[in-house]
């Protein structure tokens, strides 16, 4: 994919997200590597819903800024990610509410907070959803927490804050997002009801 074509893609997306109430105001950020080196980030304060192409953040190998507005205050998280994870193509961090809602429980299992309820997000989202503690948005410290947790898992929730998700590819990140907002969703509908969760053998035949 040609750089202009992932611009294009960034910001379809981006709104597709936004228009369906995955983020609100200028919540959540998106980045995506380039075949060429470098990426592509949304620009802090910007709003997901009307991204401009031509003025997203060009970020160079080292994710210093190059060209564009001045990226999102998260660069370090999208860093931290793109280090853990060769594979990684595009990060997603968004503050959907229901991902969000768990992300701020006092008792939930903090290796994996949202249990295997559903195929597509074990599909989607991998074994794990690891929490990770609470850093104020945009702290450096926040890379190295990161960083660790996304050694083995392709997204975190952080705490009180919302979820970070990779994919291979832009569409994949967004999809994983939208799979693992579902199953926050539905963890929380079946929170104090007696649910049959997937068993291991059953996740592991997903992942395999
Ligand atoms: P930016 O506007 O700097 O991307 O920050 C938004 C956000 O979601 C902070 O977590």
């Amino acid at each position: 994919m040609t750089e202009q074509e992932a611009r294009a893609q960034l910001v379809e997306l981006a709104s597709s997200l936004f228009a369906r109430g995955f983020s609100v105001g200028s919540a959540g950020n998106i980045s995506v590597r380039l075949e060429e080196g470098g990426y592509l980030m949304t620009p802090t304060n910007s709003s997901l819903g009307r991204l401009s192409a031509e003025r997203l953040s060009r970020l160079d190998a080292d994710f210093c800024p190059i060209a564009g507005d001045k990226p999102s205050k998260e660069v370090f998280m999208h860093r931290a990610f793109y280090t853990a994870r060769p594979e990684a193509g595009a990060v997603v961090h968004l503050h959907s509410t229901m991902a969000t809602a768990v992300g701020c429980l006092a008792d939930v299992d903090t290796e994996n907070p949202i249990p295997p309820l559903t195929p597509y997000f074990v599909m989607r989202v991998g074994r794990r959803l690891p929490l990770v503690p609470y850093f104020r948005p945009g702290d450096p410290a926040m890379g190295p927490a990161i960083a660790a947790a996304a050694r083995d898992a392709r997204a975190v929730l952080l705490a009180n804050h919302g979820p970070v998700v990779s994919g291979r590819t832009l569409v994949d990140a967004v999809y994983a997002a939208e799979e693992l907002e579902e199953a926050a969703r539905l963890f929380l509908l079946l929170r104090g009801a007696s649910s049959r969760l997937l068993t291991p053998a059953q996740v592991e035949a997903l992942l395999a």
